[in-house]
């Protein structure tokens, strides 16, 4: 499958300005790695950067960097390649939300939040749930998961959706046991679909168990739309989260193979579905993740913050 590298700018960059010379910098320099469309790139910004970066993303290639483009333009015309192509290389670049209400799918009296029909609005193709510092900051539970996950797939939103285990949890040899508990927002996901499904050809949406917090038709419209490209599985150990002490790829491996057990439990069409890994994941140490068959990608963040750092991420991952 075509592995996935994710940039989490998490609060960052302070200013617009700064957010835009980092995308400008990494659709710069992503333009030079050969194989870039071996990989699928995503990047996302913090909810107040996120419309500025979709405009920038979907502006004319002119926005970027100049001589780069002319040199590029020869580059392509020596090959015989139409310039219209690099229009679609700039436009590589996905955008994820690093979250959406639970409280509804819209609009409505919720100070603060932003949904997933306003993500979709502006271009926004992805969101980013259960990150554990959204769980240890804000509770983010599977209950609150659930929706969001609904109100995601309602809008043709793609989740990727991270799991992890704490130190405490880790050392205590309790990381299965963890893991099963997060991922069991996915099978209350597919359950509902199923729910819902049946709900709907029979006309009995009152009997849905889920009909009290959950709108029956999204939640139909939520099966039409679960496809396996719109389902990433992160898998982030708390303890590496942003510390330096990256996860050996041989856990790693082990891990993904266990989630992959899980996922395939509730719906064998999820044989399919991404897992890729995050946890100080830089471009020292990605060769490894890269050349391993158990991780489908990756989710960065410090090393995201660096075009370049960044792009040599993705490199390796083209490369592999
Ligand atoms: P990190 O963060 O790469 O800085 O460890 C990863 C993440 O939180 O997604």
């Amino acid at each position: 499958m075509t592995p996935w590298v994710i940039g989490n700018w998490k609060l960052n960059p302070a200013t617009l300005k700064d957010t835009q010379q980092l995308l400008q910098g990494i659709a710069t320099q992503l333009q030079k790695v050969e194989q870039h469309h071996a990989c699928q790139v995503m990047v996302a910004p913090s909810f107040i950067h996120l419309s500025a970066a979709a405009a920038l993303l979907a502006s004319d290639v002119d926005a970027f960097d100049d001589d780069l483009h002319l040199a590029h333009l020869a580059h392509l015309a020596a090959k015989g390649i139409s310039s219209k192509s690099l229009s679609t290389k700039v436009n590589t670049i996905k955008l994820a939300g690093q979250d959406v209400t639970a409280l509804t799918d819209a609009t409505g009296a919720y100070t603060g939040d932003v949904s997933a029909v306003q993500l979709k609005d502006i271009g926004v193709e992805w969101v980013i749930l259960g990150h554990s510092e959204r769980r240890q900051y804000y509770s983010e539970d599977n209950e609150s998961l659930l929706k969001k996950v609904i109100h995601c797939a309602y809008h043709g939103l793609g989740v990727v959706l991270c799991v992890g285990e704490s130190e405490a949890a880790f050392l205590a040899g309790q990381t299965e046991a963890v893991l099963a508990q997060q991922l069991l927002v996915l099978q209350s996901f597919i359950k509902a679909i199923k729910q819902a499904d049946n709900a709907a050809r029979n006309d009995i949406q009152n009997s849905n168990e889920h009909a009290n917090t959950i709108d029956p038709a999204a939640v139909a419209q939520g099966a039409i739309d679960l496809q396996l490209s719109r389902l990433i599985v992160a898998y982030e150990p708390v303890w590496a989260i942003g510390t330096g002490k990256v996860a050996s790829v041989q856990q790693v491996a082990a891990i993904h193979h266990f989630i992959r057990q899980q996922l395939v439990g509730f719906d064998a069409s999820l044989i399919q579905t991404p897992i890729i890994y995050g946890g100080s994941v830089n471009a020292k140490n990605v060769d490894e993740f890269a050349a391993c068959a158990a991780v489908d990608g990756v989710l960065v963040g410090g090393a995201a913050l660096d075009a370049q750092s960044f792009v040599n991420i993705v490199q390796s991952f083209c490369s592999e």
